[in-house]
């Protein structure tokens, strides 16, 4: 970043983020939303049946983040990985931006998150962005074995809520890191419980905020492992 966070209004770039997206009142049998990132409108269809089923806030800050940061977070040729990925505009506007992506999330969610992929980066991307199955902590070794990751960037947005799976996050940050690995994460603050995760998270990575919206309760932090030789 440019500017130190204090620096930051937090209400003026808030508006701003919000500001990308665009709903039509129009309501018509297919529902969807645009959003304006890396000279692209995107639209995003959305249902209602679960919490990977709508665009939520924090994948907003990230993909403003990534836009307005692409000197310094250079994602031209970059192996990029989104965990959660849910409708998938974080992974779209990666590879709107240069990445070779791969969009991860719970198979139940790989449909919907398939179709707004192809739907937006069909003919836009360098590099065409794969969909793949990865339920926290599951068949880690098989799917996405150690010795074969190489992810320059790992991306998550709100991640982080009431779910029994903390634990497996946690593994499955650690599995998908290697040493000079970027972890690029929006977190949404809501209770205790979940807010833990972050001390647990710093036991293994070494966390930095980059930015927060209070008016959001959102925190954008950047991570590496720790303990590693160089980075
Ligand atoms: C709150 S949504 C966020 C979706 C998207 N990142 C966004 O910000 O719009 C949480 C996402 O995590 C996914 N998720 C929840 N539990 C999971 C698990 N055990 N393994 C993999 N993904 C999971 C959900 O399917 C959903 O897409």
């Amino acid at each position: 970043m440019d500017k130190p966070r204090e620096d930051y209004n937090d209400k003026q770039v808030v508006s701003e983020i919000m500001a990308r997206c665009f709903i039509p009142t129009l309501v018509t049998s297919i529902s969807w939303e645009a959003f304006h990132f890396a000279g692209h409108e995107i639209r995003i269809t959305e249902a209602m049946d679960c919490y990977g089923a709508v665009v939520w806030p924090s994948a907003l800050v990230l993909c403003y983040f990534l836009e307005t940061n692409a000197k310094q977070y250079n994602m031209v040729d970059k192996n990029v990985i989104e965990i959660g990925a849910g409708t998938g505009l974080v992974s779209i506007v990666a590879s709107l931006l240069g990445a070779r992506v791969t969009a991860t999330d719970l198979p139940e969610l790989l449909g919907n998150l398939q179709y707004n992929i192809f739907r937006n980066t069909k003919m836009k991307c360098k590099h065409l962005p794969q969909v793949k199955e990865l339920s926290w902590g599951v068949a880690l070794d098989r799917n996405f074995p150690r010795a074969s990751n190489s992810f320059d960037y790992v991306l998550a947005a709100d991640v982080v809520y009431a779910h029994p799976f903390l634990e497996e996050l946690l593994l499955t940050f650690d599995h998908l890191c290697k040493e000079t690995t970027i972890v690029l994460w929006a977190m949404k603050f809501r209770l205790e419980k979940e807010n833990k995760f972050v001390d647990r998270f710093k036991e293994l990575f070494d966390l930095e905020e980059i930015s927060s919206f209070p008016s959001l309760n959102i925190k954008l932090y950047k991570a590496m492992k720790k303990n590693r030789r160089s980075a």
